[in-house]
């Protein structure tokens, strides 16, 4: 029998695509106002004043954008730039829902607690020290257990989502026709791309669905978040994992024809910044891209910037503030990228840069 999709007519798909996005963003926007409560104003009574040089936050342009977001999301799917994405083919698991919901709402409070104490160093301790970077052994969003444990990497997707109302899937999404562009023209099975801080693989699953012969190697530090990115694309071959600092990673020159980084960079102190990038450029072939995946910056979104100034005071994101001054040409250019491409989606910016040939 063919998928239900293909015998649906074009406005019977919009409005399925329609009702179940609604239907993810009510849930998450329910979750994130529950959090929000606990966690009170992002900045204390009495704290540093907001910066003089932004405007106010404006509301409608955020609206506007994030309605946006999503009609992009649909017309990339129907116009065959990239599936329908895995959790909007199926209905979802009710007992999972369940499950992650009760995990989120209980460890909120958690972290509403740590916010208050300014708590964000309970992972640096013992024998981590040896193992990570300092900058990395951080309660980064106040989370549990930092980047350190399998209850973290569990909680994690629904706090993204959550923190994004639902809009984290199709912001993410936005870099898939980047890589169907650095693939055209080539045979995508002898192709090979690397995921630097792949998290719980929630990029990588798409980019498997949607070229599942495409060679790929999912990267981060953490080994627990790396266990759940391995439990996520155990259904796929052509899959290596590796658990290494994406400042030097091991891997050798010039093997990927692709590098991804979705969320990372934004997560990293200037100077490991400058080694990761570096590190990208010796890991490319020549005509290879790398494809950024990262919050807006100052600037790109006037209206948007005092959101961005704010984020880091509530959600503990000790280099935010500087990666959102950071000019990525400068940065990437300095490495021996130039920049090819760059598009803007709600709060995320993708951006395409080549290693000249
Ligand atoms: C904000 S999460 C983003 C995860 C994923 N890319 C996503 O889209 O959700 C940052 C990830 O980068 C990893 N990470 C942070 N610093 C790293 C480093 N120096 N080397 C490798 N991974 C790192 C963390 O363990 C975490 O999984």
């Amino acid at each position: 029998m063919p998928p239900l999709a293909s015998v649906m007519s074009k406005s019977a798909r919009h409005a399925a695509y329609s009702a179940a996005q609604a239907a993810r963003v009510l849930w998450f926007t329910g979750h994130y106002a529950y959090g929000r409560r606990l966690m009170g104003p992002l900045t204390e009574p009495g704290a540093a004043p907001y910066a003089e040089e932004f405007g106010p936050l404006d509301r409608n342009r955020l609206k506007q954008a994030f309605r946006a977001l999503f009609q992009r999301d649909w017309e990339n799917i129907e116009t065959g730039r990239y599936k329908l994405p895995i959790d909007l083919r199926r209905p979802p698991s009710l007992p999972k829902l369940w499950r992650q919901s009760r995990d989120y709402l209980r460890d909120a409070g958690k972290v509403a607690r740590r916010k208050a104490a300014r708590a964000h160093s309970e992972v640096y301790a013992g024998a981590q020290k040896e193992k990570f970077p300092r900058y990395y052994l951080q309660n980064f969003h106040y989370q549990t257990d930092g980047w350190l444990s399998e209850g973290s990497a569990e909680r994690y997707d629904m706090q993204v989502e959550t923190l994004f109302t639902g809009a984290a899937g199709p912001m993410r999404r936005q870099a898939l026709p980047f890589i169907r562009k650095a693939l055209e023209g080539k045979d995508a099975g002898a192709a090979r791309l690397l995921d630097l801080g792949c998290g719980t693989a929630r990029f990588l699953s798409e980019v498997k669905d949607n070229w599942p012969n495409l060679n790929v190697t999912a990267l981060d530090l953490s080994p627990a978040y790396l266990g759940k990115a391995c439990a996520a694309l155990g259904r796929w071959k052509d899959v290596t994992y590796r658990q290494a600092n994406a400042e030097e990673t091991g891997l050798p020159e010039g093997s990927f024809d692709i590098i991804t980084a979705v969320y990372l960079f934004h997560e990293l102190p200037p100077g490991a910044r400058g080694r990761v990038a570096a590190e990208i450029v010796r890991l490319l072939k020549p005509g290879g891209m790398l494809v950024q995946v990262d919050t807006i910056q100052y600037g790109d979104e006037p209206g948007f910037d005092i959101l961005l100034e704010n984020f880091p005071r509530g959600f503990h994101e000790p280099y935010y503030d500087s990666y959102c001054r950071t000019d990525l040409k400068t940065l990437f250019g300095n490495a021996g990228l130039e920049c090819r491409e760059e598009t803007l989606a709600f709060l995320t910016k993708v951006t395409a840069f080549e290693k000249p040939v």
